[in-house]
């Protein structure tokens, strides 16, 4: 199969979307030569390129790119080659409306700005199979080519006939009969039993309250009839180029695909990060990322588009400060990533993203982030062979998955407060502050590996994976639980008890009376901590110890936070510096060790391979004491003892030590 190490070849990809329609072909040259200075070894062309292509129907313009594909090569620049069909052109829109998604309520969702299109139209995926048929055939051969971007970002959703008949197809493969859809479903309830398959409808605007294991699937539904457009174009691509890597690039921890199901028909996982400049968790929120993505590749992946400064589509829009794009940028390196690139090489100067930094601005080569660009290709330059191909494993899990995700962020919970990726987010930052290296894995995954598997919550829970949670604690694993989580099964049905009954035994709770969620900004005292957004009235059966209780309130006295054995559950969500004592002590009786203790605050150590990887998150400027003498492999000086690193500052070291 091929991999990211046939596109890099022992360096880190370097570089950006590149979308040179939107210049004039004098701009060209001097693209290349700035290329050339900045390091830049890899652009993506194509993304957005339909129009340009076949600005007419059956139209077939290659001669523009035929140039660019040269000139890149020319300059020793390969090209990760998109197919052009996110972003169908306007004729698509006007002669076929029907390849144009619709609303829940109907309405359609015009072309005018990209990504207009009906995953479940047959008029689309023939016009973007015919394309990519002939880009493929185009360029197959060409020298330039290191690997295929399948679309970009598919993340649209429609509601139009023609995914509801896409979607009752995909329920017949589901559930064979209407009966066995109307048991999972429960259309006992508020009358909806189906009587044929042709009642079913996408969950359209309705009166009132949705039936959400209909939403359930619609959701499961869109993320696989937009996964069948990518393996479209991928088996086309593959059919012309069987030794060329294929990928399609993620938007960051985005329900509307299962990336775990997507992955596993890439050849290189790859993913858009754009942390807020602005966010003092931004660093934590890119390690989250990385750690994700990696853990999706099961090895290094790609950094597809992150931001040189400023983005465009939030209420305000900062700059990256002097150093935190270099920062960034080899924490997804320590963190795995053997590519990374920007959305955009040249920034627009028409269009929605012309305020949108890019690694050349507005402000040209003289910019400031065009200096800091070309410090980061040489840098990266340097790195690339001590690094490519390698990526650390971390012995400490978090379980994530999909249909947990969508099933809870549903209407009707307990509470609407309750958001999937920010209690996620949470426990990763916990185990992040306290140094731990992390994946995450699927519930279902083999956990034997692990020192120690976090799940943060996990509302909905198969039998599978509760047999295997059940399985790696008996096996001698520590497993910590967050509030929440084996509440119902595939189907979204509530289990038996309120909350599995294997899972309670597990951890040593005879009943879970009632769920108390909190109010925005409300706290629950617990001893030694405060808890926030949830608290739950526990029976314990008592196989378990209390580790904290619930003060005062409602739930005085009763526990917060309980263990059985290797067997954690907390029922609230424990302030930070809480979380992070709590689960810092699972993991060091588990066994796992922070990759580097003593660390200055703000400072993250990890490691790839024998190369040691200090970033510095804060302002000031700190000392990070050394476990014996190491090389800086980017200044090649010695580093004995001790390293000073200033704001945003970074050290990637080598031991010295003999072995
Ligand atoms: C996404 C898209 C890009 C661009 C950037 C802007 O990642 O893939 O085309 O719009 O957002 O941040």
């Amino acid at each position: 199969m091929p991999s990211l190490r046939d596109a890099a070849r022992g360096r880190i990809l370097f570089g950006g979307d590149y979308n040179p329609e939107q210049w004039p072909e004098e701009v060209w040259a001097e693209d290349a030569r700035l290329m050339r200075e900045a390091g830049v070894n890899s652009v993506t062309l194509g993304v957005f390129s339909w129009a340009r292509i076949e600005p007419h129907p059956g139209a077939r313009e290659f001669g523009w790119l035929d140039r660019l594909m040269d000139l890149m090569h020319a300059h020793g620049i390969g090209v990760v080659l998109a197919t052009p069909t996110s972003s169908p052109p306007p004729w698509m829109g006007a002669r076929y409306p029907e390849t144009l998604p619709r609303a829940e309520d109907g309405s359609v969702i015009w072309y005018g700005s990209r990504q207009h299109f009906c995953a479940s139209s047959p008029v689309y995926r023939r016009h973007a199979a015919a394309l990519t048929e002939d880009l493929a055939a185009r360029y197959a051969a060409h020298p330039a080519l290191t690997m295929w971007h399948i679309n970009n970002e598919y993340c649209t959703h429609c509601w139009c006939d023609a995914t509801a008949e896409h979607f009752r197809r995909w329920l017949t493969w589901r559930y064979t009969t209407t009966a066995a859809l109307n048991e999972a479903w429960g259309t006992a309830f508020w009358s909806q039993r189906y009587d044929s398959w042709a009642e079913i409808l996408p969950p359209r605007t309705t009166q009132y309250r949705h039936n959400p294991a209909h939403l359930l699937d619609f959701k499961r539904f869109t993320s696989d009839a937009l996964m069948e457009c990518y393996l479209a174009e991928r088996d086309i691509v593959a059919r012309h180029t069987p030794h060329t890597p294929v990928t399609t690039n993620f938007m960051p921890l985005w329900a509307g695909q299962d990336a775990w199901a997507w992955a596993a028909e890439e050849d290189v996982v790859s993913v858009d990060v754009y942390p807020d400049p602005q966010d003092s968790l931004g660093g934590q929120y890119n390690a989250m990322l990385a750690d994700m993505t990696r853990s999706q590749a099961g090895g290094p992946w790609m950094v597809m588009e992150q931001a040189a400064g400023a983005v465009n589509w939030r209420g305000v829009n900062h700059p990256k400060p002097a150093g935190l794009n270099r920062l960034w940028s080899l924490q997804s390196v320590a963190r795995g990533a053997d590519a990374v690139c920007y959305f955009q090489w040249r920034q627009s100067r028409q269009g929605a993203e012309k305020f949108h930094s890019a690694m050349l601005g507005h402000s040209g080569e003289q910019g400031r982030t065009f200096g800091e660009i070309k410090r980061i290709g040489a840098e990266l330059a340097l790195l690339g062979p001590e690094v490519s191909g390698v990526a650390e494993a971390g012995d400490v899990a978090i379980l994530h998955d999909w249909d947990a995700w969508w099933a809870s962020t549903q209407e009707d919970r307990p509470s609407s407060l309750l958001s999937y990726t920010e209690v996620v987010q949470s426990w990763h930052r916990g185990l992040w502050e306290g140094g731990f290296a992390t994946e995450f894995a699927r519930p279902e995954a083999d956990l034997s590996a692990f020192r120690m598997v976090a799940v943060p919550h996990l509302y909905l829970l198969t039998d599978a994976a509760i047999d295997n949670l059940v399985t790696y604690v008996r096996g001698g694993g520590t497993l910590v639980c967050g509030f929440f989580t084996g509440i119902a099964d595939e189907d979204d049905r509530i289990r038996p008890g309120g909350m599995d009954a294997r899972l309670r035994e597990l951890l040593g709770i005879r009943t879970v009376h009632e769920w108390w969620p909190l109010d925005a900004g409300a706290v629950v005292e617990c001893e030694g901590f405060e808890g926030g957004l949830w608290s739950e009235e526990l029976e314990p059966d008592g196989s378990a110890e209390t580790v904290a209780a619930y003060r005062g309130g409602e739930l005085d006295g009763l526990p917060a936070v309980l263990r059985k054995g290797s067997a954690w559950y907390v029922s609230t969500l424990p302030a930070p510096e809480a979380l992070r004592a709590l689960l810092g002590r699972a993991a060091g009786e588990a066994g796992a060790r922070p990759v580097m203790a003593g660390l200055p605050a703000g400072v993250e150590a990890v490691r790839r391979g024998d190369v040691l990887f200090l970033l510095h998150h804060g302002r000031g400027r700190v000392t990070v004491e050394l476990p014996g003498p190491h090389i800086d492999l980017l200044t090649g000086a010695k580093a004995d003892g001790s390293v000073e690193l200033d704001r945003y500052g970074a050290a990637v070291l080598r031991s010295t030590t003999a072995p």
